[in-house]
């Protein structure tokens, strides 16, 4: 499957959410996550993300290995979003900011 990694939070700006055909992508306040066990691994949600955070999940990037577990347990909590909305209103401030795991909301 494919997987959200780290650079999503705080900006989430849900480009991925409306090319996925099996609607695997779940919302938290802060972060979106695929549901491993929908993910068919169409690859189209990968280009759609502004700012790269969406891998698969033999590559995610060095140290973002705990996001394939967060993927996992989140989609099982969060709800399914199907629809483009606008980001967090201060996402371009957090694009490609290191170690924002510990700023994720559940
Ligand atoms: Fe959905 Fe395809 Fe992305 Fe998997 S790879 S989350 S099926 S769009
Ligand atoms: Fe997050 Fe990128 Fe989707 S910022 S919400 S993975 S478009």
């Amino acid at each position: 499957p494919f997987v959200v990694t780290e650079n999503c939070i705080k900006c989430k700006y849900t480009d991925c959410v409306e090319v996925c055909p099996v609607d695997c992508f779940h919302e938290g306040p802060n972060f979106l996550v695929i549901d491993p066990d929908e993910c068919i691994d169409c690859t189209l949600c990968e280009p759609e993300c502004p700012i790269n955070a969406i891998y698969p999940e033999d590559d995610v990037p060095a140290g973002q290995e705990a996001f394939v577990a967060l993927n996992a347990e989140l989609s099982k909590d969060w709800p399914v979003i199907t629809t483009r909305k606008d980001g967090l209103p201060d996402a371009k401030e957090w694009e490609g900011k290191p170690d924002k795991l510990p700023l994720l909301e559940r």
